[in-house]
């Protein structure tokens, strides 16, 4: 079975209704859905000299956008990112950091020297997602959340894959159940509370076969742990976008056709991984465009050479239209 490719607009969930106020900005919006976090546009990229009327018309047309621009500029969101010394984390707290002009990025670790990894910053925040109240100081004043944690299985002492299968086991408290279900509850909670505009959660393909081989590994049923919490998410009334990613690569980014799917269905290919820092720039244009919210989807990639690479993100995300 092939990806899928749909074409109606994002579902309805996310629009702002009627007058509603538009988050981090005073004016009001009346007719148009916008994201939470539009990318900057300014007067400069017109290409009409100030005194045509082609520039007096693309300056009306432009006139609401560069309100929201001017705005967007006094407030950058604040953007944070949990798992931030982990392989996909620290990708996207580096871009975050790349893209200061448009982001204040913040990032959550759990430990001392997890922080002095990624630079030790003081945007960077210790907390244990397992203890709720250690998430608060990170969480207070965000406008989005990337979760990024995940339960790591570890290879069994004494296990020698160069003689028989290695078996894996998960640290006592580390359990999936404990990090991918409670863990991304608290994080959703706190979230919640803080008044948090959009979470983006990362997943992984594969949750909807509960005999799925992930599940056994360490008896931790760590895809079953990690639906729960997405089913979490997408109930919150968060505005939420739901990233589960086929098998990660650590391989350059931007060089491959990015490949959307639902329920597994691009498992049956032989599409079915994806860089890591394709997956970080996804959750990132996340951000961008209100046809990545309230939405779940599979994410793989085309090999590297077959395919265009994929640069127009609201398209891709505009291929989902179904939430959940
Ligand atoms: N591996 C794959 O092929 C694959 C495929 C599909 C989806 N995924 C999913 O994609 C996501 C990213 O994967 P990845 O391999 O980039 O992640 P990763 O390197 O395993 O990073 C996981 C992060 O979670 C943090 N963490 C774990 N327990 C925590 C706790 N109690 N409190 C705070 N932080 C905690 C870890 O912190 P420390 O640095 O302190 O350990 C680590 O930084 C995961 O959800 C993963 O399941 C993976």
């Amino acid at each position: 079975m092939g990806s899928i490719a749909y074409i109606s607009p994002a579902p309805l969930c996310c629009k702002l209704s009627q007058n509603q106020s538009y988050p981090h900005f005073s004016c009001s919006v009346s007719s148009y859905s916008l994201p939470l976090f539009p990318k900057l546009v300014s007067l400069s990229s017109t290409s009409a000299s100030p005194s045509s009327s082609s520039f007096n018309s693309a300056r009306r047309g432009l006139s609401r956008v560069c309100v929201v621009a001017m705005s967007t500029d006094l407030k950058k969101p604040t953007v944070l990112v949990t798992g931030a010394a982990g392989r996909t984390g620290q990708i996207v707290y580096d871009k975050l950091r790349e893209r200061s002009d448009q982001f204040n990025g913040r990032g959550l670790v759990r430990t001392e020297e997890s922080k002095k990894k990624i630079g030790g910053a003081e945007n960077v925040f210790i907390g244990d997602i397992r203890d709720a109240d250690s998430l608060i100081p990170a969480i207070q004043g965000s406008d989005a959340l990337i979760i990024l944690t995940s339960a790591v299985p570890r290879m069994k002492p004494g296990s020698n894959p160069a003689i028989e299968k290695p078996e894996f086991c998960f640290e006592d408290g580390a359990y999936p159940e404990q990090v991918d279900w409670i863990g991304q509850k608290n994080q959703i909670d706190a979230a919640k509370a803080a008044g948090v505009k959009q979470i983006v959660l990362v997943g992984s393909m594969g949750g909807t076969n509960p005999n799925h081989p992930l599940n056994s590994l360490g008896n931790g049923n760590i895809l079953v742990w990690k639906r729960k919490a997405e089913q979490y998410l997408a109930d919150s009334g968060v505005p939420y976008t739901i990233i589960r990613a086929g098998g990660l690569l650590d391989k350059s980014g931007r060089l491959r056709e990015l490949i959307v799917g639902k329920d597994d269905e691009l498992l049956q290919t032989e599409t079915r991984s994806v860089p890591r820092a394709d997956v970080a720039e996804v959750c990132i244009q996340a951000l961008q465009f209100e046809e990545a919210k309230c939405k779940a989807f599979d994410l793989a990639s085309k090999p590297e050479g077959s395919g265009v690479p994929t640069t127009d993100f609201r398209a891709l995300f505009s291929q989902v239209v179904t939430g959940f």
